[in-house]
């Protein structure tokens, strides 16, 4: 079986790693993919979001299989486009609406009574900051597109929100993205991420995971991609998943057929766990990255088995089987980084690796890996116990090595200390 998976990040590489332990699979292409994806599988220079070459190399290459990972080619359609060709694994164009879409999302969650913070949206400026005279702050302003994770802001006070308003609506700091905005309530809790796989005849939890979004430890300092994650994640305790099972991924399927929504996919859900009850904060239409690494470790059964039940809507036949074991995984990335770094950096140390680093921001060449992004490797290990899983991944952080390395060394360390 010839299988390509689309995308360049860690997400893509610990799919392509996940895919390759079944012995059916024959070869696995990424285009455009990275150093890790150059080594474990192979490359093709196509943009994720050039349809065209894609179809031609889906075509010329007989695949049989393609797993879309990011979010822009969904949005985009890339599915719609590929379903009358080749068995397609990611959401239509109609679905990624989820993510593609705040405004889209909010009103489904609205219309299905699934619990979030309470919002307006608005596509003139004037009644937006008319709006905020009456909101109490801090409070949470989204633009409703696509903006590569930057496109939220928490202001803490009313000049702050009428500032985010007048850099979204009106400079159109995320292009389009701007041109609508959800305005809503700040909620205080601990947040939680549940990937989910989904069909037509069933919606499966994933197991938990935890990230650590921004750069400096102790949770300071700027928001980035993800620095780090966990699994399990402590804060969904059995009594909060129970109440996630039924206020929200119950009501999501239920929506999803009354809605005539055919995904088929990851539906990843940002909870938000306030003083126990579950909220839900966004929706992704994929895997998360870098809680890909995390989960997909603990999971024992075959993924491309769940992948292809998922593409027939046979999802609810299959058992998935995770381990109990906890999975850390500890980001790397370049100097300065979310701001301003330096690429091409030759990596060492990645052959005295023990347990396991996916590349994300890396490029081979020459077979030297060089960094290529401020994200550049997410290494994973996974433990009998949370604090042996931490130290195997901060053990394979310390041989490997690049000018400007920076990583948080608190990775985990929040549900190790928890209050109980
Ligand atoms: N209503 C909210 N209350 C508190 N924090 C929020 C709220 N909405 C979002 N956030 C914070 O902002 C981050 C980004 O928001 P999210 O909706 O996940 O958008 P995106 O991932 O597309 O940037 C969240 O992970 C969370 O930390
Ligand atoms: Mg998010």
């Amino acid at each position: 079986m010839k299988i390509l998976i689309v995308g360049s990040g860690g997400r893509e590489h610990t799919i392509a790693w996940k895919l390759k332990q079944n012995p059916r699979v024959s070869s696995i292409f990424v285009a455009p993919g990275n150093g890790g994806t150059a080594i474990d599988a192979i490359n093709i220079d196509i943009k994720e979001t050039d349809f065209d070459a894609i179809e031609t190399f889906i075509k010329k290459t007989s695949i049989d299989l393609v797993v879309v990972g990011p979010e822009v080619p969904l949005v985009q359609g890339l599915v719609d486009r590929l379903a009358p060709i080749v068995k397609v694994f990611g959401p239509n164009r109609k679905c990624a609406q989820l993510e593609g879409s705040k405004a889209f999302s909010k009103e489904f969650m609205q219309r299905h009574h699934i619990p979030t913070a309470a919002y307006a949206d608005f596509t003139d400026a004037l009644l937006a900051k008319e709006y905020l005279r009456s909101c109490d702050y801090p409070i949470v302003i989204k633009a409703d597109g696509l903006a590569a994770g930057k496109g939220v802001v928490i202001a803490e006070s009313k000049a702050d929100a009428i500032k985010a308003i007048k850099d979204m609506m009106e400079t159109r700091q995320f292009g389009d993205a701007g041109g609508k905005v959800v305005i809503e309530q700040f909620l205080r809790g601990e947040e939680a991420s549940l990937l989910t796989f989904v069909d037509r005849s069933a919606l499966i939890p994933m197991v938990p995971a935890q990230d650590h979004k921004t750069i400096f430890d102790g949770d300071r300092g700027p928001n980035t991609g993800g620095m780090g994650t966990y699994s399990p994640a402590p804060i969904i305790s059995p009594e909060v998943m129970n109440k996630v099972q039924t206020n929200i991924l119950d009501r999501i399927q239920k929506g999803f057929h009354q809605d005539g929504l055919d995904f088929r996919g990851v539906l990843f859900i940002g909870l938000m766990i306030v003083s126990g009850e579950p909220y839900v904060l966004e929706f992704n239409v994929r895997f998360g990255d870098p809680e890909t690494q995390s989960v997909l470790m603990r999971l024992e059964s075959d993924l491309l088995s769940i992948i292809e039940a998922v593409c027939d809507d046979k999802l609810s036949t299959i058992d998935i089987v995770w381990s109990d074991d906890p999975v850390v995984c500890v980001v790397l990335a370049s100097g300065g980084y979310p701001g301003a770094f330096e690429n091409h950096k030759v990596i060492t140390g990645l052959d005295k690796v023990m347990n396991l680093a996916f590349h994300a921001g890396t490029k081979l060449a020459d077979g030297i890996v060089y960094t290529n992004g401020g994200r550049v490797l997410g290494v994973a290990a996974r433990g009998k116990t949370l604090e042996e899983a931490i130290n195997k991944a901060y053990a394979d952080v310390e041989v490997i090595d690049f000018e400007g390395k920076y990583f948080r060394r608190d990775i985990g360390q929040k549900a190790l200390h928890r209050p109980s």
